[in-house]
């Protein structure tokens, strides 16, 4: 046979979505999954011009595919792609291609690529952003790897991903975890924005004591402003949707979410680069507050705050919210792509910033026009350490200084917790202080410790007997 350009194995949603994506660009495409209904369903999907082959064995799977293969793994991150690894490789000749396409840890890969690359098998580690329509009709890919290897793929995944522009949202990314460590990066954005525009829905809720019907208005709105995104967007269509019983949804939905770990992976690895991403952190922190309910509804009744009422003028508290979400959704950016910018030198990603900005316009989760922005800074400036030294990201988050400035000083007034916010002001605040007051601490550290300490005004370093 050997006639089938790409294969993929773990036929759940989004394996499923990605195979006939590929098979509607009119490539053949087989796929394998132990499950025979999986098998069976996507066969009942395809339609006359798709070119499918969906099996449960391994064997028959393998002997489908044009060589050298190209597979690209769906399953749960963590063991299970080990064990498919497994099970393929006693049937893989030199030069096939294996794909991860899983949410993966960046060292997972790393070990994998290592162990692969000594049998002469190309691994790659792919990020996939935009959940299950994005697989099915055009997701943002984040592929790193072997870059020569990369173009027997490209054709391929350039048919499938989204585009913007005409341009598709997928390019080598990089060496080695590249591709995972990017989507992970990704990932910790879309905590931050999420949580970003959750404390603003809760400012306009129980701070502005707002209506949800004008809620939802406000942040339809905001979706053809600066603000727009994927993000935005579909949080004007989850507010606007009701109950069976003609109630809205977002009432009823509990407060407690899950997280698989990205999130807490980014701010892991900023801590170990030494990368402040306070948003990002405070995301995550935030999402784990929300996990213990019962231990807030004791809180609520014995820690409590009285806040006081004040007169509100409505359209410019709303115009402030505005500003000071833009304000910390580009903070949160520039923590991410700082990390990023740490990370390509650490690891040897070679990442480039202006690609990264470009594939994420398009199918992810976190795409929106400040990508455009971001995509126009680096290409003036490859080096540019933080996008907060862009000229027109100064400009975008000097101009809305004010709104966070006023929108914390309300949400402090009235109790109501905003971590991503406040932490984006305050990275903001750190970042352009000239001088910060980390001197205080050096000090501390030399007394309690003798761990010495440097000046300013001479080198070296020095220890006083602080007692004396
Ligand atoms: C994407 C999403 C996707 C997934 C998140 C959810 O880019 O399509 O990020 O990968 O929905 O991993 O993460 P949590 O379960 O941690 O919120």
């Amino acid at each position: 046979m050997k006639t089938f350009d790409f294969g993929i194995v773990g036929l759940g949603v989004m394996g499923r979505n990605l195979l006939l994506n590929m098979a509607d660009q009119k490539h053949a495409v087989a796929g394998l999954d132990l499950d025979a209904e999986k098998v069976l369903s996507l066969t009942q999907e395809a339609n006359a011009q798709h070119q499918i082959k969906a099996t449960t064995e391994v064997k028959e799977f393998l002997e489908l595919l044009k060589q050298p293969r190209a597979i690209m793994v769906l399953v749960p991150a963590g063991k299970p792609v080990d064990t498919v690894i497994q099970s393929l490789l006693p049937y893989l000749d030199k030069g096939d291609i294996l794909i991860d396409g899983g949410n993966t840890y960046f060292t997972d890969t790393d070990r994998r690529f290592t162990e692969l690359s000594a049998k002469g098998i190309h691994f790659f580690g792919m990020g996939i952003s935009g959940g299950e329509k994005g697989a099915r009709f055009g997701p943002s890919l984040m592929p790193g790897g072997n870059k020569e290897a990369y173009e027997r793929l490209r054709p391929i995944f350039e048919s499938i991903a989204a585009k913007v522009d005409g341009e598709p949202c997928v390019e080598y990314l990089g060496n080695g975890s590249a591709g995972n460590y990017v989507k992970m990066a990704h990932n910790g954005i879309e905590y931050g924005i999420m949580q970003l525009i959750s404390e603003v829905y809760d400012l306009m809720k129980r701070g502005y004591e707002l209506d949800d019907t004008t809620i939802q208005k406000v942040f339809q709105d905001w979706n053809n402003t600066e603000l727009q995104s994927y993000l935005i967007e579909i949080t004007g269509h989850i507010l606007k949707k009701t109950d069976t019983d003609g109630q809205k949804l977002i009432n009823v939905i509990s407060d407690w979410a899950k997280s698989k770990g990205t999130g807490k992976w980014t701010s892991q690895n900023g801590m170990d680069l030494e990368v402040p991403l306070p948003t990002i952190d405070a995301a995550v922190t935030m999402r784990n507050m929300s996990k213990n309910k019962p231990e807030r509804i004791l809180a609520s009744a014995k820690l409590v705050w009285n806040a006081e009422q004040g007169n509100t003028d409505l359209p410019s508290a709303i115009e402030a919210l505005k500003g000071a979400l833009h304000f910390s959704i580009l903070i949160t950016y520039a923590q991410g792509l700082a990390l990023l910018t740490k990370a390509s030198q650490e690891y040897n990603y070679d990442l480039n910033l202006e690609t990264i900005s470009k594939i994420w316009r398009g199918g992810c989760i976190i795409r929106s026009v400040a990508l455009e922005d971001f995509r126009k800074a680096y290409a003036k400036n490859g080096e540019l350490k933080n996008i907060l030294l862009d000229d027109t990201i100064a400009k975008a988050i000097n101009d809305n200084q004010s709104s966070i400035r006023s929108t914390v000083q309300f949400a402090v007034q009235k109790g109501i917790p905003i971590a991503g916010l406040m932490n984006s002001l305050a990275y903001f605040d750190a970042y352009r202080s000239e001088k910060l007051p980390t001197n205080l601490i050096q000090a501390q550290r030399d007394y309690f410790g003798a761990h010495t300490y440097e000046r300013i005004d001479t080198n070296g370093t020095f220890h006083t007997e602080w007692n004396d």
